[in-house]
Formats: structure tokens, C-alpha cells, sequence
């Protein structure tokens, strides 16, 4: 018996009903002195008229038309890739039909068919699109550019504001579609290395303006919310906002001790994390800032002793970087002429080099609260470190080589934040919190005979290790060559050993090196390539891949000529296009920084 009923089949109302006290025993008065029939009467009553008097159902609605959207996404290191990626999942949950396209695939009058195009671009060198968009990129400067006349369009430039040139790329993008004759739709967002929230906020702002101007009919879903990006790494629970604690397994410095360098060979334990990674990814490591630097700061803008404020400053802000961002922010609280000077034309672009935020505040000094302090900073972003090593070799390890920065500028020594972080204030058994940043753009070869030429003097010999590993690892038939380069012999001959093993177990086929200071004159991996021009130049024929890793500002550009140079010299074709094809081939991958 339920308790809507009495020992009479009676039924009452029971005190839960959603009725005042008065109601219930008035209702139950009724119900109590009503018939079977009449009870029958008044549920029927009471159902039909809710049914009759709910909105309107309207007869099975046509299939709402979708909205075409070209996302296109212009990347290097594959974060434009992801936020397009994210955002196509975003619109297809908006009704929008999307295509994702890669700038390196796709042919700018594509581009210009495009009803309604999202543009996610990042900038690399000096201002430059990534490496597999330049011709794409060119193509839209160029005088013979398509019209985009009728194309909506918004643009995402993904970069960072240490670099003068910041998101120069999506910049440029943004005022040329426009001058080509397309309709912005949603003002240009420029994000910062930790662009996971303005990505989001531009995705979903540019898609809602898309809505209104597209004006399907019937109009498709709207998503309420703004959907915060994650981008996670799907095999594990780790990922950038929620970074693994790696313990240290191993930590040692592998230059000699006469040496002016320091590079650290760092093991990390991924055990239990469910992390996994592939040879040519990296490991993104979050960092804190050094107490000196902290105390250092507060004191130049008159903050005394502060837990809080300084448990901020460590952990939560970049308070190193100087930028023109930086500059502009501390110009609007520090209230000084000189300083808008500087900001007032090209001056700061002089100014920056070699200098940190704490030059700049003793350079024009200002008293400020720990709010107006906190104001001036982005996030301090996580540091990448190419790994070393492959699971296939070391399981649930992971390896980094890691260059400990130290310098002297504007009279001041000075340290890398993230380097000297790991190098100085950790030991094995301690733990760094880290996750994995994948990169699709520098990958062995599918064809495990292939072979492969790897250029990577000082850290940038990092993957190559972890590509070498894994060629073993796997039996892999290709051959391999390698170039590595660094100061001296005797001091700075990185994994010397293992480069050993490697060519005793017959992995590693050829190893030239270059070491600029055993000899008078300067050698470079890339005086070692002319060397062996001939031999090089016939591999590529064979069809090598080939694969330079470390420094972006002199090394990777050098090397780049080089090539160029020995394409002409050995084959008398036109270098340029020689090169075109091995992007297109993926048989020229490049990972510098
Ligand atoms: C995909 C990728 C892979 C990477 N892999 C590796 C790797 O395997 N190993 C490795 O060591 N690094 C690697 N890096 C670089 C690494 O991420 C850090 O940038 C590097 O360790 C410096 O970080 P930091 O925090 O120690 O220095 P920061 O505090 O960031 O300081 C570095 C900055 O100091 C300034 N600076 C440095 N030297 C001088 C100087 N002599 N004069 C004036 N200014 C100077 C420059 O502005 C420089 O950008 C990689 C970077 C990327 C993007
Ligand atoms: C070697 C190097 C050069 C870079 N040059 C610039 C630059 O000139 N301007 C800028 O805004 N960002 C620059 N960046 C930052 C990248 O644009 C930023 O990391 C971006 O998120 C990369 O996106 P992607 O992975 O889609 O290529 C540079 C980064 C590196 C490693």
C-alpha cells in the first residue's frame, strides 16, 4: 500500500505534496468524498488541459540548413592547429558545416570560395609565417591575389609579446583579407603564449557574429556558454592546466668542468601518469621564478615582505620578460615622460634587447601597490624541452637536455628562468611538474627505410637522440647521419657516448661534427655539410629526410642557406623549389628555437 492511499483505497494527498498546508487538507477533502468515477474525471481533465495548453510543438522541423565555415589554421609547433581543430568542434555544435584546412594544403583561390573563414595564425622567426605556410602566405600578398569580396572573416594570431614582431602574422592576415575585399566579422584577437582562453573567447564571439550575418533558416543552435579550452593530451589525465609532478631520476651536468657551458641531462619518471609522447615532442615544464629576482623587485618598486604577494610572484607571473606590452602597462602606472617617450615611436625596440622588467623599473623608477605590480605581468608561461629519449628504449622515462642560461647584459648577471629553475634549485628525487606538447611538424619518417639526416649542434641534438633510440628500438632499416656541433671536444661533446654505442651497434651510420673553438678559424655543422656536399646531396636523392633542430636566430638560417647553396651547387637546379618539394614531402622538418 503506497502512502497515497487509505486502508479504503481512498487516495490523500500525502504533506510532501507541493501544496500549502491549507490546500492539501482542502483538496483532500475533495478527493476524499469523490467518487472512483469523478477521481477518473479530474485526472483525465487535468492531463488533457496540460497537453493542450503546452507551447506549440511544431511538426518535425525541417533539417536546420547549415552554416559553411572554413576554419584555416596556419602552425608550425601545432597550436593554431588545435585551437581550429577546437574550434570546429565548437561550430559543429553550433549547426556550422566546417571544414578544417592547413594553409600548407590548400590554394589561396580555395580560400577566397570560403562564405564564412576563421583564420588561426601563428608567427615565427622575425614576424614570419610558419614554415609550410610561407607560400600560401605569399600568394595572398601578392599583387595577383583573388578578391575575398562576400567572405566573412575573423582572424586568431597566435605568437608571443616577447617578440617585437608580435602576432605579426595574424596582423598582417587580418588588414589583407579585409583590403582583398572581405567583411571582418569579429575584431582580430592576438594571443599570447597562454592563448587557450582568448582562443576560446574568439572562437565563440566570432561564431556567434557568424550566426547573425549568415542568418540560416531556420537559425541553428546556439552553444550558451563560452567553451573555455582544454587542450589536453587525450591519453592521460595530465596535460598544460593540469601538469604531471615527474620525479627526477636523474640529473647531471654533461659538459666537462672547464667548460663555460652547462647542459643537464634530466630523467623524469612518467610512471603512473599515463603519458606518452613520440620522438620529436616535447616536455613542457612549469617553472617558478628565482627568490632574488622576487625581492630584487618589490624592493625597486617599494613593496616590503609580503607571503602572499611573493608566493604570486614565484609561481603565477612572467617577471622576467620585457616587452613593449610590459612597457605600456608599467608606462600607465609609473607615470613618467621619459618612458612615454620611449613608447612614443620606435625607441623601445632599442630599448629591449638584453634588458628585463627589472631594468625598467629601476630605469624609471615608481612606487606601485602589489595590485598595480601584479597588473604589469602575463602568466608565466611553461618552458619546452625536445625529449631525448623514446618509450620504446626507456619506458615510462623521459630524457631532456636541458642548456642552463646565464649571461651578463646592461651590467647585470642574469638567469634563465626555467633553466636555472631545474639546474640550481633541484636534485634528484625531486620533482617538476610537466606535461607533453606533441608536434606533428618533426616526425621520423613513416618508412622505416628512409633515411635520415639529422642536424642538431648544442641542445638541438636533443630529438635525434630519441630518433635514433627509436630506430633501434624498432628495427628500423633506414640509415642515419648526424650532425652535431658545439664549442670544444674535449668539454662539450654531448652524449659522446652514446653516439659511440650508436654507431658500434650499427644504428648510426655517419656522425660529422663541428667544434668551433678547437681551431683557430670557427666551424659550423653547416662548413661540415659543405664538406660533405656530395655525399649529402646524393642521400637527399636517395630520398633522406632531412631534420635540424636548436637555434632559430643564426644556426637554423645558416643551415637553411647552406642547403640552398649545396642544392644549386650539386644538382644546378633551382634550390628553392628543390626545397618546396621536400616540405611538401616532409623530408625537410625543422624544430628550432
Ligand atoms: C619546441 C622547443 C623545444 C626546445 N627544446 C629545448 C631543449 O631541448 N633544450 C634546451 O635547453 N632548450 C630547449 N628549448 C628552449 C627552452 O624552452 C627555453 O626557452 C630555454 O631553456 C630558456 O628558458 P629559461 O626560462 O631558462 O630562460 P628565460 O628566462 O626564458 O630567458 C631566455 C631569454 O633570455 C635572453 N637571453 C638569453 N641569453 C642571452 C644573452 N646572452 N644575452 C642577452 N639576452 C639573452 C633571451 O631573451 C632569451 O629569450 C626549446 C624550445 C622550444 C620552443
Ligand atoms: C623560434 C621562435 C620564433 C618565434 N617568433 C615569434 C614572433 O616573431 N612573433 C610572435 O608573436 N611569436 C613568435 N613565436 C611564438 C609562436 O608564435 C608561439 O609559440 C605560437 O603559439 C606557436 O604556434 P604554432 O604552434 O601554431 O606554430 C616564436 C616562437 C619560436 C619558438
Amino acid at each position: 500500500m503506497t502512502s497515497l492511499q487509505t486502508a479504503q483505497s481512498q487516495p490523500i494527498l500525502p504533506s510532501s505534496a507541493p501544496f500549502s498546508e491549507d490546500h492539501i487538507t482542502a483538496l483532500n477533502s475533495v478527493i476524499s468524498g469523490s467518487s472512483l468515477a469523478q477521481r477518473h474525471w479530474l485526472s483525465g481533465f487535468l492531463a488533457g488541459y496540460e497537453v493542450a495548453h503546452l507551447p506549440a510543438v511544431s511538426p518535425a522541423a525541417a533539417p536546420a540548413k547549415k552554416i559553411p565555415l572554413t576554419i584555416a589554421y596556419a602552425t608550425d609547433s601545432g597550436n593554431a592547429e588545435e585551437v581550429a581543430a577546437k574550434a570546429k568542434k565548437i561550430a559543429g555544435k553550433q549547426g556550422f558545416s566546417a571544414k578544417l584546412v592547413d594553409f600548407a594544403d590548400l590554394s589561396v583561390s580555395d580560400l577566397a570560395k570560403a562564405k564564412n573563414l576563421l583564420v588561426v595564425a601563428s608567427t615565427w622567426g622575425e614576424g614570419d609565417p610558419p614554415e609550410r605556410a610561407v607560400e600560401v602566405y605569399q600568394a595572398l600578398m601578392a599583387d595577383d591575389a583573388p578578391r575575398f569580396d562576400g567572405v566573412n572573416f575573423s582572424v586568431l594570431g597566435l605568437g608571443d609579446s616577447a617578440y617585437v614582431n608580435f602576432c605579426e602574422v595574424g596582423k598582417r592576415l587580418d588588414e589583407r583579407l579585409e583590403h582583398l575585399g572581405g567583411m571582418r566579422i569579429a575584431e582580430r584577437v592576438d594571443a599570447d603564449l597562454d592563448f587557450e582562453e582568448p582562443a576560446s573567447t574568439w572562437t565563440t564571439g566570432a561564431l556567434d557574429r557568424l550566426v547573425d550575418v549568415a542568418k540560416p533558416e531556420p537559425a541553428p543552435q546556439t552553444l550558451p556558454t563560452a567553451e573555455v579550452f582544454h587542450l589536453d593530451f587525450p591519453t592521460s589525465a595530465y596535460s598544460k592546466a593540469q601538469p604531471f609532478p615527474a620525479e627526477i631520476t636523474d640529473l647531471v651536468n654533461l659538459n666537462g668542468s672547464r667548460s663555460a657551458k652547462e647542459t643537464y641531462h634530466v630523467e623524469l619518471s612518467l610512471e603512473g601518469s599515463g603519458l606518452t609522447f613520440e620522438p620529436g615532442d616535447s616536455i613542457g615544464v612549469i617553472a617558478e621564478n628565482d627568490e632574488a629576482v622576487i625581492a630584487e623587485l618589490m624592493m625597486a618598486v617599494g613593496l616590503s615582505a609580503d607571503e602572499a604577494l611573493e608566493r604570486r610572484l614565484r609561481t603565477d607571473v612572467d617577471i622576467t620578460q620585457l616587452s613593449k606590452p610590459v612597457m605600456e602597462a608599467y608606462a600607465a602606472v609609473a607615470h613618467d615622460d621619459r618612458l612615454a617617450a620611449l613608447l612614443d615611436g620606435e625607441a623601445w625596440k632599442a630599448y629591449l634587447p638584453g634588458r628585463q622588467i627589472i631594468d625598467l623599473v629601476t630605469d624609471f623608477p615608481a612606487k606601485l601597490e602589489a595590485d598595480a605590480l601584479l597588473g604589469l605581468f602575463r602568466k608565466l608561461p611553461p618552458r619546452l624541452y625536445s625529449v631525448a629519449s623514446s618509450l620504446k628504449a626507456e619506458p615510462d622515462l623521459s630524457h631532456l637536455l636541458v642548456s642552463a642560461v646565464r649571461y651578463n647584459s646592461h651590467g647585470r648577471d642574469r638567469e634563465g628562468v626555467a633553466s636555472t629553475f631545474i639546474a640550481d634549485r633541484h636534485k634528484v628525487g625531486d620533482h617538476l611538474k610537466v606535461y607533453v606538447k606533441s608536434n606533428k611538424n618533426f616526425r621520423l619518417p613513416e618508412d622505416p627505410d628512409r633515411p635520415i639526416i639529422m642536424v642538431g649542434p648544442g641542445t638541438g641534438v636533443a630529438p635525434f637522440r630519441a630518433f635514433l633510440q627509436e630506430r633501434q628500438a624498432t628495427g628500423a632499416t633506414g640509415k642515419n647521419w648526424l650532425f652535431f656541433g658545439d664549442r670544444t671536444y674535449t668539454h662539450d661533446f654531448l652524449y659522446q657516448l652514446d653516439w659511440q654505442e650508436f654507431e658500434q651497434d650499427g644504428v648510426l651510420d655517419r656522425i660529422d661534427v663541428a667544434f668551433s673553438r678547437d681551431q683557430p678559424e670557427k666551424v659550423y655543422v653547416q662548413d661540415r655539410m659543405w664538406e660533405r656536399r656530395a655525399d649529402l646531396f646524393a642521400w637527399l636523392e636517395e630520398g633522406a629526410a632531412l631534420y635540424v633542430c636548436g637555434d632559430e636566430k643564426a644556426m637554423a638560417k645558416d643551415v637553411d642557406a647552406m642547403l640552398s647553396t649545396i642544392i644549386a651547387d650539386q644538382s644546378g637546379a633551382d634550390p628553392e623549389a628543390y626545397m618546396a618539394e621536400l616540405k611538401k614531402e616532409r623530408r625537410y622538418q625543422r624544430d628550432v628555437y
